[in-house]
């Protein structure tokens, strides 16, 4: 595996390949690499002639402080990792690298941006959106494969990309779970027994709510259900509990062709997201 720090050398090795005419598929990340992330990298491989994968902890999506600096920075463990799974490059950035000093960024994503987590995480998806920008231009890639545990996510990406007409199509992979059902995520890692013993409830909510839509529930009650759920679990402090059209998140109506449920969490000190296609 290739590994670069700097955004001049990895062009000049991506326009190399480029001219060879590889398609270039890419796999961005914060690093603390779970399987997750690897089959958006094996997804990347089947679909790509070559693989990159980049490890930056983006500052400008944080909007608590302590929050950044606690995110996990495994470096080491996940170039390991990466290596394992045969990706062909690794970028690898310092902050410097990728931000000059005080930028101004503002992309108008409408609604999408205040929706969810957007109430909660003021500011996120400005930032998201920012280094995913600058990502996207640095390596060029033909296909961007991000997974579905971020739903808002990848529709926050696809407006962005639809907006700006970047060359790049955005595929949503599969969440991966663990064996019990729960998500997996970076932030998994602070969670104590007890904890991860808890955040059960967030899956368990969710199929719950699949099943009572396919019993013909209406909406506002499958809601309410599911929030009292997590919110009788112990050490869990609910924040949302939606069901929203898969589109436009917003709020869903019985007629939406696509239903999607979503959830958010806090169980014990940290955040946790998680979400089912419900139709
Ligand atoms: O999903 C993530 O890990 C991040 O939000 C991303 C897409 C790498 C941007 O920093």
């Amino acid at each position: 595996m290739k590994i670069f720090t700097t955004k001049n050398a990895l062009q000049q090795h991506l326009q190399q390949l480029r001219q060879q005419g590889s398609s270039i598929g890419y796999v961005a990340t914060m690093g603390a690499l779970h399987d997750g992330h690897l089959s958006l990298l094996a997804q990347a491989k089947q679909q790509a002639d070559v693989t990159i994968c980049s490890i930056f902890v983006n500052p400008t999506q944080f909007n608590d402080p302590a929050d950044l600096e606690r995110y996990p920075r495994p470096i080491a463990a996940d170039t390991a990792k990466l290596e394992r799974a045969e990706c062909d490059i690794l970028f690898n950035p310092p902050v410097g690298e990728m931000y000059a000093g005080n930028e101004n960024w503002h992309l108008d994503i409408g609604p999408l941006e205040h929706l969810l987590e957007g109430e909660f995480r003021p500011g996120h998806y400005q930032g998201v959106t920012q280094v995913v920008f600058k990502l996207f231009d640095i390596i060029q890639p033909n296909l961007a494969f991000f997974g579905q545990k971020d739903y808002q996510q990848v529709m926050v990406i696809r407006k962005m990309v639809q907006l700006l007409n970047l060359p790049v199509k955005v595929i949503m992979c599969p969440i991966l779970r663990e064996t019990d059902g729960l998500a997996m995520s970076s932030r998994n890692i602070h969670l104590s027994t007890a904890d991860h013993e808890h955040a059960l409830v967030l899956w368990q909510a969710l199929n719950r709510a699949k099943s009572y839509f396919e019993e013909g529930m209406p909406i506002a009650q499958i809601e309410e259900k599911a929030a009292a759920m997590i919110s009788h679990e112990p050490g869990t402090q609910l924040e949302y509990f939606t069901l929203a059209d898969g589109d436009t998140l917003e709020h869903a109506e019985p007629h939406s062709t696509s239903i999607v449920a979503l959830v958010a969490a806090r169980v014990g000190s940290t955040r946790l997201i998680d979400n089912v296609i419900i139709r």
